[in-house]
């Protein structure tokens, strides 16, 4: 159970990276160019070129340095593989554009910036980047994430990704918790 938990974990790392980056990095032209449908921006100011690039490269670096680690941690008995480069990217960038399509939901559903929907903020980003490595490299992902991994993962990233929001909130790095 600890390796599944620690390999589902690692897996994820790249995918997790991005979003904090982009609140950091956030900033200028929103993607949207401010359109709306009907009354409601498309995306909105929370989604911005710059956010989702810094946080794509982020990620893709965070998965490069962890292949680093790769055999330090198989040595402490994980089964860890080194992320290829469709993975690290579609970990990455499906992490940014599973949160883009959460807020293009959002404003959808009369939502304004920076509310809260729940579970569909906690797990936007755990689905694009599934999704989209496992698009790029089915072989890779089912090698090494079963069932039970996906569960951890689902279980999991609520729990960490609220905590790391109430971090950046304290940190004053976020302006809501969530
Ligand atoms: N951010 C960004 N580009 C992205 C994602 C996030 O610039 N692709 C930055 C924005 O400054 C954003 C902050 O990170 O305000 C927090 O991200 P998030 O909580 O996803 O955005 P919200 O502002 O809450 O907007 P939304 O309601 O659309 O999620
Ligand atoms: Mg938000």
């Amino acid at each position: 159970m600890l390796e599944t938990v620690i390999v589902a974990l690692w897996v994820m790392i790249p995918a997790y990276v991005p979003n904090s980056l982009a609140v950091v990095a956030g900033g200028g032209k929103p993607i949207d160019g401010g359109e709306k449908i009907g009354e409601r921006r498309v995306l909105g100011d929370g989604k911005t070129w710059r956010g989702t690039v810094v946080g794509t490269v982020g990620g893709v670096s965070t998965a490069l340095i962890l292949n680093q680690l790769v055999p330090m941690v198989k040595d402490l008995g994980f089964e860890v593989e080194p992320f290829t480069l469709y993975v690290a990217f579609g970990l990455a960038f499906g992490s940014m554009l599973g949160d883009i399509c959460a807020s293009f939901l959002k404003r959808r559903t009369g939502r304004e910036r920076g509310s809260s929907f729940i579970l569909v903020d906690q797990l936007d980003f755990v689905a694009g980047s599934l999704i989209l490595s496992f698009i790029l490299d089915s072989g890779w992902i089912t090698d090494i994430l079963g069932l039970m991994s996906l569960a951890v993962i689902l279980v999991l990233t609520p729990i960490i990704h609220v905590s790391a929001n109430v971090i950046a909130y304290g940190l004053g790095l976020k302006k809501e918790p969530y």
